[in-house]
């Protein structure tokens, strides 16, 4: 599985709205797969389709913590137990009231960190690489993560939305989406 291009601007594709998935082909899986291992050598935490050139609402996430329960009352996955997670044509909704500002960085924008604040807790419809409808409710650090990907499926970058940005020539890749 080749690790692929990361879309840097201003490649116009990160500024577009990607198109809903259609067809659960093996190209897909493919693409899936070479998104995951793409996502893990860089190293980042998550990696949305158009970040590779392609212009589909499909991003990939490692989760570092059990999703269904609040980071910030839970241990973290231990080192090599988190999962990946597949979203396919994702549709948010029960967006908290309440926002909670956090570090962001993003493999499409190399050496630059921002704050960023995101909605505490969300729900998110998808359906997973093969087709099938899913549903999950989750807080803190993955729905910081989740608003972030979905956001690049809108050609939305996190600069758009930092309340600051600052560059770091050594970025964080647990940070790196
Ligand atoms: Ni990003």
């Amino acid at each position: 599985m080749p690790i692929l291009p990361i879309v840097t601007p201003p490649q116009k594709i990160l500024r577009q709205k990607a198109q809903p998935v259609s067809a659960f082909t093996p190209e897909l899986q493919t693409l899936i797969d070479d998104m995951v291992e793409t996502m893990h050598a860089a190293p980042g935490v998550g990696l949305a389709a158009p970040q590779v050139g392609q212009g589909i609402r499909l991003f990939v996430a490692h989760l570092l913590y059990d999703p269904y329960h609040d980071p910030e009352t839970d241990e973290p996955l231990p080192p090599g137990v988190g999962k990946v997670l597949v979203m396919i044509n994702p549709q948010l909704s029960e967006r908290s009231d309440e926002k909670l500002k956090g570090t962001e960085g993003c493999l499409s924008l190399p050496g630059i960190l921002g704050e960023v604040m995101r909605h505490k807790s969300l729900t998110v419809d998808y359906l997973d690489r093969y087709g099938r409808k899913k549903k999950l409710r989750t807080y803190g650090w993955m729905a910081r993560v989740i608003q972030h990907e979905y956001d690049h499926l809108d050609g939305i970058l996190f600069v758009d939305k930092a309340v600051e940005v600052w560059e770091d020539e050594e970025v964080e890749g647990e940070v790196a989406e």
